[in-house]
């Protein structure tokens, strides 16, 4: 009996010892990492899957999250994409040919209207202004803080494919907005600020016709 407790005490103290000895600094292997790091959406995080390696992160740890969409992907309820591609600095080739593309939306109703009104209103007015005469409280006539002109969207005469194009990719100091609106909504204000320029040419016309 006393000798069966003594080399049990003489084993479990040799066990504890070589536990303490042998100090684990590596970090064991990780077989689902998906469970042990978290797969959270890092806004802005700037990690590049293909410039990604194991060290730079935790040892082990192969999951990334880059938040873009897989090239050539639809997203659901999406447009077709825009077939131009955005023109290499110096060049205007796509610039003019989206001239000749036209807008996929049919004629809005009423109540689609009023809704690329209330889009234009939250995007464009701040520089394009209400009345879309490009004199927006952002720029003031010039007193404004923004510094370029923008465009009096109620009388540019350009094609729809054309603004498209510049309200997709920018243009100049305007910003692209790809990003902010789907592309039927882009397609959407076009619509739109083109039948407010119907009503600013009946209204001249008319204005015209009515002199003496
Ligand atoms: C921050 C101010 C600003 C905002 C916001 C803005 N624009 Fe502009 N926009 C400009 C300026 C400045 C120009 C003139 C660019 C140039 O030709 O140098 C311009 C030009 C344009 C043109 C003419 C492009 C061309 O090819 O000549 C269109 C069309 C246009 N804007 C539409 C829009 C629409 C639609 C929106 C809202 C989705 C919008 N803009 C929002 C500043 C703005």
């Amino acid at each position: 009996m006393m000798k069966k407790s003594i080399s049990i005490s003489i084993l479990s103290g040799a066990l504890l010892l070589a536990a303490c000895n042998n100090i684990r600094r590596e970090p064991g292997h990780v077989y689902m990492p998906d469970m042990a790091y978290s797969r959270a959406y890092e806004t802005y995080d700037a990690r590049d899957s293909t410039k990604f390696t194991e060290d730079s992160m935790h040892p082990g740890d192969k999951i990334f999250y880059d938040n873009m969409p897989v090239a050539g992907t639809i997203a659901r309820g999406e447009d077709l994409p825009f077939p131009l591609a955005k023109d290499k600095p110096g060049d205007t080739l796509n610039y003019f040919a989206s001239r000749q593309i036209q807008n996929p939306v049919p004629p809005l109703d009423a109540k689609d209207m009023k809704e690329a009104e209330r889009l234009y209103l939250i995007n464009c007015g701040i520089c394009h202004g209400v009345a879309l005469d490009g004199n927006g409280p952002l720029y003031k006539g010039g007193e404004g803080p923004f510094p370029a002109a923008p465009k009096n969207l109620a009388t540019l005469d350009m094609p729809e494919g054309q603004m498209f194009y510049s309200i997709t990719y920018g243009k100049n100091l305007m910003g692209s907005y790809e990003s902010q609106l789907t592309r039927q909504q882009r397609w959407e204000i076009i619509h739109y600020i083109k039948s407010k320029q119907k009503v600013t040419t009946t209204s001249t016309a008319s204005a015209t016709t009515a002199k003496p």
